[in-house]
């Protein structure tokens, strides 16, 4: 499942000791395992070759470039929801015809710096976002590709902050919305309309969810096939669950044994977008004990890492394992592991009950890959933590820690101050 194993009671990532690690770069550092992401990519690749995918790693669940690097050498895709992350995709030169841009609030200078770009489909989330399309291709000379994000009403049974597919959700279009568009297509003369799109959430970790939401969008696109409209493309999303603690999510064999039967007489190319799945058990945060502190009602083991630098926890009250960087017969009791931030939300876990660290010791927060730095801020004017990545058995910082210097970048001081 991953590569952070331990060996005579040493964590290690691949072949190499996290503390070894730690003394090269310091504390807080996000810890990736290279073999670990193409393991996870390959296993999804394998598990829907019938359909033969094109799987486009989403962006926002780590968009570091060398993260990114690894999953385009291995021929992924990326899915992407900004223009920001379109810089990134270009950066690690992907071929833009393996790109699809979704999100609800594209502006206008993002779908320019697409179509400049020449990436495969926009995912279009409402008419208003069609029509700027349509215009922006036409000003633009551009003929794009556009694929309908429908919204199928279906519950995800995950978080409510990362459930997409219900009508009540900001996301996607209605049925009716999605038919009005394919048989209007003459409104939209400089976008083809060749493809549809789906995602319902994230974290799910029963495949009946997936299911439900694909048949409909399958049947649908059949429907419209039927009926002359050219579909070429079915995207299906990304979402699929891990394993934080003891959940037990459908394998990617599993997922596909489900899905791929209602796919492949489609006679439709099919597009995947996982992001946490391929780089979720990837990666660790690696912090430092600074304190143990004892009061009256509670234990705190108080880290070098906060919720700036990880904010799951704090955000969905996600439950992540938190491990020591080396094992311990100290005895155990219960411990709130918090960072340094002031805030009582800043924690990583709560009544943990755990071996007794001494201060200075390392802890690791587990399952951290995704949407751990992509999440990360620099609230309490706290640096970033850096990045390392072990690359056949060797370590490689692919991130600087940030130092004081970026934290004031691009601000002024107006001279009306002085
Ligand atoms: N495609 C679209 C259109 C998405 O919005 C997302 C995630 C994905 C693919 C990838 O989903 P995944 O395979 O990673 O589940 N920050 C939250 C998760 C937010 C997910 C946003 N969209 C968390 O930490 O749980």
């Amino acid at each position: 499942m991953h590569d952070f194993k331990y060996k005579n009671n040493r964590l290690y990532c691949e072949g190499i000791a996290v503390a070894e690690i730690a003394k090269k770069v310091g504390t807080p550092f996000y810890l990736y395992s290279r073999k670990t992401i193409i393991d996870h990519y390959r296993k999804l690749k394998t598990a829907f070759r019938e359909v033969d995918p094109l799987i486009c790693y989403s962006v926002k669940a780590n968009s570091s470039l060398a993260i990114l690097k690894v999953l385009v050498n291995e021929g992924a895709g990326l899915d992407i929801v900004s223009g920001g992350e379109l810089y990134r995709a270009r950066r690690v030169g992907v071929d833009p015809k393996r790109i699809v841009y979704a999100g609800v609030g594209k502006t206008q200078t993002e779908i320019d710096a697409g179509l400049k770009a020449g990436i495969l489909f926009f995912n279009v989330e409402s008419l208003n976002e069609l029509y700027l399309l349509n215009q922006r291709a036409g000003a633009l000379n551009k003929r794009p590709y556009a694929a309908i994000r429908v919204n199928p009403n279906v519950s995800a049974r995950t978080h409510k902050y990362i459930t997409t597919g219900r009508h009540e959700n900001k996301f996607g279009l209605d049925f009716t919305t999605a038919r009005w568009i394919f048989f209007n297509s003459n409104k939209f003369p400089h976008v083809r309309l060749r493809g549809l799109h789906v995602h319902i959430g994230s974290q799910i970790v029963n495949s009946g969810p997936f299911l439900s939401a694909i048949k409909k969008v399958r049947n649908f696109v059949v429907g419209l096939k039927g009926l002359g409209v050219k579909v070429e493309y079915l995207n299906i999303g990304g979402g699929l669950g891990i394993i934080y603690k003891d959940e037990r999510p459908q394998t990617a064999d599993e997922y596909a044994r489900v899905v791929v039967p209602i796919l492949k007489d489609t006679g439709l190319k099919i597009i995947l977008e996982p992001g946490r799945f391929i780089v979720g058990n990837a990666g660790i945060l690696v912090t430092r004990v600074s304190y143990v502190k004892q009061t009256k009602n509670k234990n705190f083991i108080i880290v070098d890492a906060g919720m700036s630098d990880f904010i799951r926890p704090t955000l969905y009250e996600a439950y992540h394992e938190v491990l020591p960087g080396t094992k311990t017969r100290a005895r155990t009791r219960k411990f709130d592991v918090v960072g340094p931030i002031c805030e009582t939300g800043d924690f990583f876990a709560l009544n943990r009950k755990m071996a007794e660290p001494a201060e200075g010791n390392l802890l690791a927060v587990m399952s951290a890959g995704a949407y751990g730095f992509s999440m990360s801020s620099n609230y309490n004017s706290r640096v970033k933590p850096c990045e390392v990545m072990v690359v056949a058995k060797k370590s490689f910082v692919i991130r600087k820690r940030e130092g004081c210097k970026d934290l004031v970048r691009g601000e002024v001081l107006p001279t009306a101050l002085k």
